[in-house]
């Protein structure tokens, strides 16, 4: 298979990467853990159809290393990781696959927990827990924080407010124009937020679903045809909380907002277009730092959970945000590339205290 021939891995340093099979049950799976400098490394499961195993790992090394920048910024004591399993989660799910998964990850003794991500449920990390006890993001009935994405989006939010404040000086949307692209979990909440908070929304969904959840439970926000639309519309903030790669040459070259934050992960489609967009005036708030609330809610969950407690928490991402922004002017950066230097600063500055030999 030839996996430490391949040039991502050689290049990505990341320290351990795991392949799990187990024939019987079909499980392939790829463990990434980036770094557990600031502690055992914390991140989701992707179950995705991978068109080859090369997409598979090139997807959870990024993913994992990922993982170790948005940890570092949430404040936690974890370190990055993350795992794919290369599998239709339609088809090839199941308590035997699940539960072999379980084995493996309980077999890496705490280096690497696990929770949800794309096509993996809280359910799903009932069934894994029943092999590891290195499992977060479970349901509220087995003791677990349940739905993620009730944080994330509140992180969102506090993180939108910093970077309206600073661009308008004010920390509030009341009076903007908002959109929103994407109602799943993450963007149903985050607009009931907006809402409440004064702003005006704009929104587009493919689900059929997800618009007639919005017209029934929010009849003033504005539905377009789809994000083209809305980055076309008059908006001040565009918040993108679908897939990743929202922001590509053509999207910030047409955009008329003058803020992006958002629930999405990876909003920059290449490297680069950081600069495109600070060079057109567009503030933008770094994806995994305002999204880190999710993370922070799992995290929570594994000293026992506690909402208030992971609110407060999720609250500093207003602070966070803001060091960001004003850290980026300071030193002539994009937002991205202070956010980047602050996360690797934390990792050195925090990690370096292991040397510190405790008898
Ligand atoms: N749920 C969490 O706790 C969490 C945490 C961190 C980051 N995120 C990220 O936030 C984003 C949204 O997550 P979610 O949990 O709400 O997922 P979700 O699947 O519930 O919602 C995504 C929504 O986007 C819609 N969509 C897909 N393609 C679209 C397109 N081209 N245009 C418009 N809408 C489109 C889908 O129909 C769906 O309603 C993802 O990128 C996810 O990785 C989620």
């Amino acid at each position: 298979m030839g996996v430490f021939a391949n040039e991502d891995q050689e290049s990505s340093g990341h320290e351990q990467v795991v392949f799990c099979h187990d024939k019987p049950t079909g499980l392939k799976a790829i463990i990434g853990i980036y770094s557990t400098a600031l502690g055992p490394a914390l991140g989701g499961t992707r179950f995705y159809p991978y068109a080859t195993e090369d997409d598979a790992l090139r997807d959870v090394l990024d993913l994992s290393r990922g993982m170790a920048y948005k940890n570092a910024l949430a404040g936690l004591d974890h370190g990055g990781g993350k795992a794919v399993i290369w599998g239709d989660p339609e088809q090839g799910k199941s308590e035997a696959l699940l539960r072999a998964y379980g084995r493996f990850v309980q077999s890496l003794n705490g280096r690497y927990y696990t929770a949800c991500d794309v096509g993996t449920y809280v359910a799903d990390m009932d069934v894994v827990a029943r092999e590891t006890r290195f499992v977060t993001g479970r349901s509220v009935e087995h003791g677990g924080a349940g739905d993620s994405s009730i944080l994330t989006a509140w992180g969102v939010f506090q993180g939108m407010r910093a970077a309206a404040e600073h661009m308008w000086g004010t920390p509030t949307l009341a009076g903007r124009r908002v959109g929103v692209a994407g109602l799943g979990k993450v963007g149903k909440v985050l607009t009931r937020h907006l809402l409440e908070d004064g702003a005006a929304v704009v929104a587009t969904d493919v689900s059929e679903k997800a618009l007639a959840w919005a017209r029934e439970t929010y009849p003033q926000v504005d539905l377009v045809a789809d994000a083209d639309a809305l980055i076309t519309s008059d908006i001040d903030v565009y918040a993108p909380c679908a897939l990743g790669g929202a922001l590509n040459d053509d999207s910030v070259a047409a955009l008329r907002a003058k803020v992006v934050a958002g629930g999405a992960n990876n909003q920059l489609a290449h490297p680069g277009i950081e600069k495109v967009l600070a060079d057109r005036g567009i503030l933008y708030a770094p994806d995994y730092v305002v999204n880190a609330g999710g993370v922070i809610q799992v995290a929570d969950e594994i000293e026992g959970f506690n909402f208030e407690r992971a609110k407060l928490r999720a609250n500093r991402i207003y602070d966070t945000t803001r060091d960001i922004l004003r850290l980026a002017d300071a030193e002539g950066v994009p937002p991205a590339v202070a956010a980047d230097r602050l996360a690797e600063r934390r990792m050195a500055e925090v990690g370096r205290l292991r040397t510190i030999h405790l008898a």
